[in-house]
């Protein structure tokens, strides 16, 4: 049977940061996900898009910046209840409409999963066209030069001022 349920797109905040750091965790080994910890996640809640069905946190994604050119997607999770409905799509979306905003040049995301960016109009290109990440992260990493993660970018269009928001959208949910 099909019910048709309700996704709200909000900011989060860092009485948000312990659900997203069990959510972040609960993904962490299928995603191939960078560990964050709660410290981190408190400090930087408010990077964070995160989507909601009800009163349950269902996904959450970052909107990390790795210079004031390139904006990074970081921590892209979606509860196992929740998949397949578009709520992904929907958190890359508001990250890659308000890294327009804020007037980045480029969004990437480092991922397993290039097919996932692909959907979404991200190419893959070679690590060093990313170097504010690969001199900043990847040199810190144990992974360094062998983490087989995929470099991916999509460029981002100026875009006419626009407030930020909370969104809410009906979704189909299997
Ligand atoms: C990847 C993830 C965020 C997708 O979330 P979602 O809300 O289910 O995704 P959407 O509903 O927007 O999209 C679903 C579609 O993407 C496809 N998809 C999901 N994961 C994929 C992957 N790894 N590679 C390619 N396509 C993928 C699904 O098959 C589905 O395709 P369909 O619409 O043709 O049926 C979620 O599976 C997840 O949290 N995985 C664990 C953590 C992770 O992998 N994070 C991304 C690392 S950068």
């Amino acid at each position: 049977m099909t019910k048709r349920g309700r996704i709200t797109l909000r900011t989060a905040t860092a009485a948000q940061a312990a659900k997203l750091h069990a959510l972040i965790g609960a993904n962490r080994e299928e995603g191939h996900l960078l560990p964050r910890t709660l410290s981190e996640l408190t400090v930087h809640a408010e990077r964070f898009v995160v989507a909601f069905r009800g009163r349950s946190l269902v996904g959450c994604a970052e909107l990390a910046p790795l210079s004031p050119h390139v904006a990074e997607v970081r921590s892209l999770a979606v509860a196992a209840s929740a998949r397949a409905a578009g709520v992904g799509t929907l958190l890359v979306e508001e990250l890659r409409a308000r890294a327009r905003r804020d007037g980045y040049e480029k969004l990437c995301a480092f991922t397993h999963a290039p097919g996932y960016f692909m959907r979404m109009g991200f190419s893959i290109v070679p690590h060093l066209w990313l170097t504010e990440k690969v001199f900043t992260d990847c040199v810190k990493c144990p992974q360094f030069r062998q983490c087989g993660q995929y470099a991916m970018v999509v460029p981002l269009e100026p875009a006419a001022e626009s407030p930020a928001r909370d969104l809410t959208i009906p979704l189909r949910l299997g």
